[in-house]
């Protein structure tokens, strides 16, 4: 159970730092092995995160956050935000980030999809989504973000155009009441459901 989503990765922990520009700001991330994406920030990370609509005020949910990325740069420009995900290791790696990018209006939680948000709503659900867990880990995600979300709240995600578009984008159509097309290239589509 190598993958990068097992609770408790078997991997030996290394750790890298990566350095990133994203939406005009400077930003410095632990990667960790047994967490996605380390020693480098996912290029359908950075299309999401160059993307992602963010508002000041907002309540922002970061599921499946990896080692934080997505969430840590979206503290900088909402309100509050709540970050999970399966995997221990990359909750530390996480946990790390807050800490070091002097992140004050985040937490991150353990657990599997929205339990760890159980009863919870939120101005946005912003994720990378753990494309390998299948697809019906995608379906739940989509299917049950609404009940999450304020009115006109958004699901914001991205996907590999040859991995999942197709099927993610007809889902979010069957459950939300209008999906845009935020940003394409380098093979990912970014979209964005309206509860
Ligand atoms: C494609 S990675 C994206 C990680 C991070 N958001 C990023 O963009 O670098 C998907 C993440 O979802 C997590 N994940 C997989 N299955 C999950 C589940 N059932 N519930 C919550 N998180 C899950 C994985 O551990 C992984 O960190």
């Amino acid at each position: 159970m190598g993958h990068y989503y097992s609770e408790n990765p078997d991997v030996p922990i290394r750790e890298k730092i990566v350095e990133v520009y994203l939406r005009g700001c400077r930003f410095k991330f632990v990667t960790a092995s047994g967490v996605f994406s380390f020693g480098k920030l996912d290029r359908g990370t950075e299309l999401l995160i160059e993307n992602m609509v963010l508002k000041n005020g907002w309540r922002v949910l970061d599921l499946g956050c990896g080692y934080g990325a997505i969430g840590v740069v979206a503290s900088r420009f909402v309100g509050s935000v709540v970050m999970t995900d399966v995997n221990r290791r990359a909750l530390s790696v996480a946990r790390k980030n807050l800490k070091i990018n002097g992140v004050k209006n985040a937490e991150v939680r353990w657990g599997n999809l929205y339990e760890p948000v159980k009863g919870e709503k939120f101005d946005s659900i912003i994720t990378n989504p753990p494309v390998h867990a299948g697809k019906d880990v995608l379906r739940e995600i989509v299917i049950n973000a609404p009940r999450h979300l304020n009115d006109g709240g958004l699901l914001q995600l991205v996907i590999k155009t040859k991995q999942g578009a197709k099927y993610i984008k007809a889902l979010m159509d069957g459950h939300f009441n209008e999906v845009r097309e935020l940003a394409r290239g380098s093979g990912y589509r970014v979209y964005a459901g309206i509860a």
